[in-house]
């Protein structure tokens, strides 16, 4: 986001849903000065995000991390609690749905939904892995609709999965890809429909991997994740695999002359996806409770989000 005069405006955007996903979106839509309009079944839920929002905003102003030039009461005030969902629906032009990945919970909130939704808007949801053409096949509008998968959390992680149903009309990938480009996020778009989508897809391989290291006693948990923490992480918070190995020969063909080999032999020996289960489940968990005790589980996430707050001021600073 720029340092441009953030302007706050009248059009309205609805999330359905005020977990941790939503609250980090009514943050960004609000960042932005969207009138956010956040329901959820629980009213207590939407009184807790609403007071957690307030902290979190008064927190980053603390530490100069504020986005956009709103004060923190004008932020605030961008948010509304719904707890009537047809009064929060209507009139939006954009409607997220951040219910838990349950495809039968999400398809009967889009029955609620619908009703009241205007014909043009654009219902997202930000579903992790369930493919768009599942989640909107009983829709009727489902041309207005798309997967819009978030990093977690979505305030300090601006990576935004953008999947279209192969119904979905083009204005609503571009209108959906501007609309987050505008809140800070980065997105990047699917071409097509994969189980998992593609950030997960990764996730997965990596934790994959990570995993028959600690079960075949090769290192420990500990070490494991520094190798990404302290190595292969480092680079990856600026640029990709496929950029980092280009830069680690003289381009991809140099690199595939020097190391496709050796690719090919240690990839043989890779072991099918892992079970998440047994001994293994039970030392990788054990490592880290002995470092995170679970009641602490809150006061490790604002570590974590701090720091991931101060790398994305240090990557704005340095590319500007
Ligand atoms: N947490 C993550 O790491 C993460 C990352 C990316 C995407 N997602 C996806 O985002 C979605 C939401 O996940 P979350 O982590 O915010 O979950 P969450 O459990 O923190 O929040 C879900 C919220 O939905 C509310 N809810 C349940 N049923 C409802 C209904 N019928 N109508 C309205 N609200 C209802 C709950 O009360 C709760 O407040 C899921 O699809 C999840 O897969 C999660």
């Amino acid at each position: 986001m720029n340092m441009a005069e953030t302007k706050i405006k009248e059009d309205k955007v609805c999330i359905v849903g005020s977990g941790l996903i939503g609250r980090s979106f009514a943050m960004l839509f609000a960042a932005s000065g969207y009138q956010v309009h956040l329901y959820d079944i629980q009213s207590s839920q939407v009184t807790d995000a609403l007071s957690n929002i307030r902290s979190q905003l008064l927190d980053l102003e603390r530490k100069g991390l504020l986005r956009g030039t709103l004060t923190v009461d004008q932020q605030h005030n961008c948010i509304q609690g719904a707890t009537d969902l047809g009064k929060a629906i209507k009139g939006a032009w954009f409607v997220l749905e951040c219910v838990p990945e349950r495809l039968e919970l999400k398809t009967s909130v889009y029955k609620n939904i619908e009703p009241f939704l205007e014909p043009t808007a654009i219902l997202a949801s930000s579903a992790s892995a369930l493919v768009p053409s599942l989640l909107s096949k009983d829709i009727k509008n489902r041309n207005r609709f798309i997967v819009v998968h978030p990093t977690n959390p979505p305030f300090y992680a601006p990576a935004v999965e953008l999947i279209p149903a192969p119904w979905t009309d083009a204005d609503v990938l571009t209108s959906t890809k501007n609309l987050c480009t505008e809140i800070g996020q980065v997105p990047v778009v699917l071409n097509k429909e994969i189980d998992g989508f593609v950030l997960n897809r990764i996730q997965y391989a990596i934790i994959g991997e990570c995993w028959n290291i600690v079960k075949d006693g090769v290192m420990s948990p500990e070490d494991v994740d520094k190798v990404m923490s302290e190595g292969l992480g480092r680079r990856y918070a600026f640029m990709g695999p496929l950029e980092t190995a280009y830069l680690n020969a003289d381009g991809w063909l140099s690199y595939q002359e020097r190391y496709a080999g050796m690719m090919d032999r240690v990839s043989s020996s890779f072991a099918p996806f892992p079970k998440i289960e047994g001994p293994t489940l039970q030392k990788i968990h054990d490592a880290f409770l002995e470092k995170i005790p679970i009641d602490q589980l809150d006061e490790r996430r604002k570590w974590r989000d701090e720091r991931l707050a101060r790398l994305s001021k240090l990557k704005k600073d340095m590319d500007s």
